[in-house]
């Protein structure tokens, strides 16, 4: 995704845009905006532990600010925030059944009601929508392709892009490529356009000695405009 991003940074009007990154984790994407010229970005994810590092990460980038973009004129301002996707669909947290501390209440809370707290004081804002959102391999097992498109569409702003890069990956029981179209077609049925188109995979040499895992579907774009 990162290197696709700096050969369409124009295209995707990074410069200046208010950037919203879903499923951040380690925040790469967004950083990769910043530096690329966006006004602010936003990281979001549903993990405590996660949105913690998010904070750490962005003070390091806070304090070397100049970094960022030698031309632009005052740095990027970045936000952390709490964003599940499930509570874009009433009822789905409740139903949707996780792995021990998948809710993120066992990795850095005493309870679950502690948790809930914490995410709530961080919300991002309900009326907060964007003009581009950035998801780096955010679709892989049920009901995420439901309860992503109801937040995409809730999240992107008139004229907005989504821009999802992920790898083509089976789950125990799911189909990669199945799950994929499931999005896509979920985004229709919120009203969205979606276009999913096969990306490059990475070169042979770029997965060697790297955390990241050759997947045989490949990877996709997918591109989901409101
Ligand atoms: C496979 S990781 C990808 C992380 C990062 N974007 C990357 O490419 O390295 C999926 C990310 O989506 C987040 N995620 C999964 N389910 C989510 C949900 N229901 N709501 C919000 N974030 C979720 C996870 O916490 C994780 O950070």
């Amino acid at each position: 995704m990162c290197r696709d991003m700096l050969e369409r940074a124009e295209e995707l009007k990074i410069r200046g845009a208010d950037v919203l990154e879903v499923g951040a984790g380690c925040g790469v994407a967004g950083f990769l905006a910043a530096r690329l010229g966006a006004k602010s970005v936003t990281f979001t994810d549903y993990l405590p532990g996660v949105l913690a590092n998010l904070r750490a990460s962005v003070a390091i980038n806070e304090a070397n600010a100049p970094m960022n973009d030698p031309d632009r004129s005052s740095p990027c301002a970045f936000s952390v925030r709490h964003l599940e996707w499930l509570s874009a669909v009433p009822g789905l947290v409740e139903k949707t059944k996780r792995v021990g501390g998948g809710d993120g209440s066992a990795c850095a809370f005493a309870d679950a009601a502690a948790a809930a707290a914490a995410a709530a004081a961080d919300a991002l804002d309900p009326r907060a929508t964007f003009k581009l959102i950035l998801g780096s391999d955010v679709c892989y097992e049920d009901p995420l392709p439901l309860a992503l498109a109801r937040t995409l569409k809730a999240r992107l702003a008139p004229g907005g892009l989504a821009w999802l890069v992920l790898p083509v990956r089976d789950w125990p029981g799911e189909n990669g490529m199945t799950t994929i179209e499931r999005l896509r077609d979920e985004c229709v049925e919120s009203g969205l356009r979606a276009v999913v188109e096969r990306a490059p995979d990475l070169e042979e040499h770029e997965y060697d000695g790297g955390t990241m895992v050759k997947h045989d579907g490949g990877m996709v774009h997918v591109w989901i405009r409101a």
